[in-house]
């Protein structure tokens, strides 16, 4: 009788889940879960294109292997009743430091693509970058968010095309340009080039294939509007209604002669702040403040341009020495925890930046898998710094980190 009373008192059965996302999303506690799920929900070549880097995925390892060889110096016993993870990000609040990067085709991971991340980043009080090439244009994004927006630009041949998507950013009330300067050509993703992997996904017998054994997927997308490059909708640049090769797309369309004089350029179109992505030498960065940009994102693109690329957390602390508060400095690349977020705030950044991270949200659970990242990203951050002793985003300073193997040190 005492075994049962003891029995009864420790059995407890969770009520049955009957919302399929909630269910997916009950299973998963991190980054790497939400990888995993996404990895079994989309087809490979959905998948591939965003999980995958350049040629031997060095640099896309080497960004997750800096912040994992970096431990912490916490201090203990000091009193800290309350943290608070607020700060502000090109001089504006953010609930912490965060920005959510622009990633390409976002509608490949969710048909409600870049209006999901965009709903959840004003949701969580952090600033969306939509990328040139999304797949929802300027305008529907603003319909759906109040919160603060940033367009990311490359640099078409099309100069005339360029300013015209500026100037549709501005009367959309977005608060940044973010001028992406790793991807003079396309870096060789050979994921993709095995699988001809094409956008939109290019229907043959091999994604058929691919398309049936992920029978969700394949239903979603043929089930919402075609994906297009919408913010080129019927311009002659091709906006994505054939399916063409990303690498043919971009050698033909983006100017690879971009140079420091289009930072001018871009200052005499644009008001606002202007952020450039994909520095990588500290000298670089130093020649970016002193073309007066407002913020420099320390980004390899993801390890999705040139393979080799230093990892980006290594920079950050070299490149805030030598720009000395000129700029204000971001660090993408690499971020799968808020204690990421934490270290790379340590090093000396501003904020961090992450594209991959809500892709896999996106592509495991839809709008509410990035919504349940971004809270995860929120609380770690909480966690991590009552952990370290440290109150405030002041407070976490680099004193509170140490690496065992050592940054390469300054490039
Ligand atoms: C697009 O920018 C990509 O990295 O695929």
């Amino acid at each position: 009788m005492k075994a049962l009373d003891t029995l009864r008192s420790v059995i407890r059965f969770n009520r049955l889940e009957t919302d399929p996302i909630e269910r997916r999303l009950a299973r998963a506690a991190s980054v790497a879960d939400l990888r995993r799920i996404a990895k079994r929900r989309l087809p490979g070549g959905v998948f591939d294109y965003i999980d995958g880097g350049a040629e031997d995925e060095r640099t896309l390892a080497a960004n997750q292997a800096a912040f994992a060889s970096t431990t912490f110096r916490p201090r203990v016993l000091r009193g800290i009743g309350s943290i608070d993870t607020t700060t502000t990000v090109l001089g504006s609040p953010v609930a912490c430091p965060l920005v959510l990067a622009p990633t390409g085709f976002t509608r490949i991971a969710d048909p409600d693509g870049e209006l999901a991340v965009a709903r959840a980043a004003q949701r969580a009080g952090l600033p969306y970058t939509l990328s040139t090439l999304s797949t929802r244009s300027i305008e529907e994004v603003r319909a759906v968010s109040d919160g603060r927006l940033w367009f990311q630009v490359y640099a078409w041949r099309d100069r005339g095309l360029v300013k015209e998507m500026i100037d549709r950013a501005a009367a959309s009330a977005f608060e940044a340009l973010v001028l992406t300067v790793d991807t003079a050509v396309f870096g060789r993703r050979e994921r993709d080039v095995r699988r001809g992997f094409s956008l939109p996904p290019a229907i043959g017998p091999r994604t058929i294939i691919d398309g049936a054994l992920h029978p969700s997927w394949t239903l979603a997308f043929l089930r919402s509007e075609p994906i297009r490059f919408a913010n080129v909708v019927g311009r002659d640049v091709g906006d994505g209604a054939s399916p063409v090769t990303l690498s043919d797309y971009i050698n033909t369309q983006f100017d690879p002669s971009l140079s420091w004089d289009d930072i001018e350029w871009l200052r005499s179109v644009w008001d606002g702040p202007i952020v450039v992505k994909g520095i990588q030498r500290v000298d670089d960065a130093v020649r970016a403040a002193e073309a007066g940009v407002e913020a420099i994102a320390l980004s390899n693109h993801g390890g999705r341009q040139l393979d080799g690329a230093p990892a980006t957390f290594d920079l950050v602390a070299p490149v805030v020495d030598a720009v000395a508060g000129r700029a204000e400095i971001i660090c993408d690349g690499g971020i799968r925890r808020g204690s990421d977020i934490v270290k790379a705030v340590a090093a000396g950044a501003t904020a961090a930046m992450a594209g991959r991270a809500y892709l896999y949200a996106l592509g495991a659970a839809g709008e509410r898998g990035v919504d349940r990242l971004l809270g995860w990203f929120a609380a770690d951050i909480v966690r991590t710094m009552s952990l370290l002793g440290a109150g405030s985003i002041d407070a976490v300073d680099r004193d509170l980190i140490d690496r065992s193997d050592g940054p390469s040190g300054p490039n």
